[in-house]
């Protein structure tokens, strides 16, 4: 290489570190990948750098920097905020409730570790506020099932809903004993059509259309009135980004958030207004016990109150454009 080339990738490499703040963790999952496409929207291609273990859609690939990260690998993740002189992180690596079920030790270093690494980080000043998903699967049978408040019994069944409650937990720990920045939502099943989910209990509700447009028909593998909490896409990152963003937040908690909640059999109902020969049947399956243990419908009036979070599509919008995209 000539010097004055080299000279001009360093100019390049620096100038791309002094823009790039925001680091997402996890870039190519369900959420990830949208996430990270929204927050280059908003903030610049070159202040969002993405990672994930595996490589993505070509879209998150070429829009920005991605790396190949292992989130439990502490240096690894260190590296990287030191490279991209990064500020902020999403950390949306997670093993779902299905998966975590076959593999509970995985899925515990996976869930906790990366979460500890980035908490410390923040500890020690390397980075300034941190964006960790909960989810609505901290919740258990014991648990108000209709309109469960913010605050209630959980006493999660999963290994998926105890990795979730024990992060929980540690960010109002870290938050409260180091001042930590670390802001969460307890998603509910989350709907979309870009990037499939994976190993969730949820994930029939994004398989039904994929296999509607496909075959004409789908076997679900949960029972026709599992009543589960659920979210478009695009609300889910809209609530993400709002909370993020919000000087208004005085509860550092893991917020309940919600939008819509349909059973297996009304979401069919829904969908064969669009497709009339459309036909579904249940088969159900481990998930079903999982589902059973989850709230039936969220009451998420400390997130309207707070940061003034109000849902966009409910079951017959969200149907609608996941038609619309699916088909175009
Ligand atoms: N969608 C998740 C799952 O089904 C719940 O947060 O595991």
């Amino acid at each position: 290489m000539n010097t004055s080339f080299a000279d001009f990738s360093i100019f390049a490499c620096n100038l791309l570190s002094m823009k790039s703040k925001i680091l997402v963790i996890g870039a190519c999952g369900q959420i990830g990948s949208e996430l990270t496409m929204k927050l280059r929207e908003i903030y610049g291609n070159d202040a969002v750098v993405a990672s994930d273990i595996v490589a993505g859609n070509a879209d998150l690939m070429w829009s920005g920097s991605f790396e190949i990260l292992d989130a439990t690998d502490k240096g690894e993740v260190r590296e990287i905020i030191e490279k991209y002189t990064i500020k902020e992180v999403y950390l949306m690596a997670a093993m779902l409730s299905g998966t975590a079920e076959k593999y509970p030790d995985k899925a515990w270093k996976l869930n906790m570790n990366s979460l500890f690494h980035v908490l410390d980080f923040a500890r020690e000043g390397l980075i300034d506020k941190i964006f960790w998903p909960s989810s609505i699967a901290i919740f258990g049978r014991n648990t108000p099932q209709e309109h469960t408040p913010q605050h209630t019994i959980t006493e999660p069944s999963t290994v998926y809903g105890i990795s979730k409650l024990a992060g929980e937990n540690w960010c109002n720990y870290y938050h409260q004993k180091y001042n930590v920045d670390v802001r969460s939502i307890r998603y509910p099943g989350i709907i979309s059509y870009k990037t499939l989910p994976g190993g969730g209990t949820t994930d029939y509700a994004v398989e039904i259309f994929h296999k509607a447009l496909s075959q004409g028909s789908y076997t679900c593998f949960l029972k026709e009135d599992t009543r589960l909490p659920m979210m478009y896409m695009n609300d889910a990152i809209r609530a993400t980004i709002n909370l993020m963003q919000s000087d208004k937040i005085k509860n550092f908690i893991a917020y309940n958030i919600a939008a819509i909640n349909f059973t297996p059999q009304e979401l069919a109902t829904e969908i064969k207004k669009h497709l009339p020969n459309f036909e579904i049947g249940f088969e159900p399956d481990f998930r079903q016990a999982i589902a059973d243990s989850w709230p039936h419908s969220i009451d998420d009036s400390e997130a309207r109150k707070d940061w003034n979070w109000v849902p966009d599509y409910n079951l017959e919008s969200m149907t609608k454009d996941m038609f619309l995209n699916l088909k175009s």
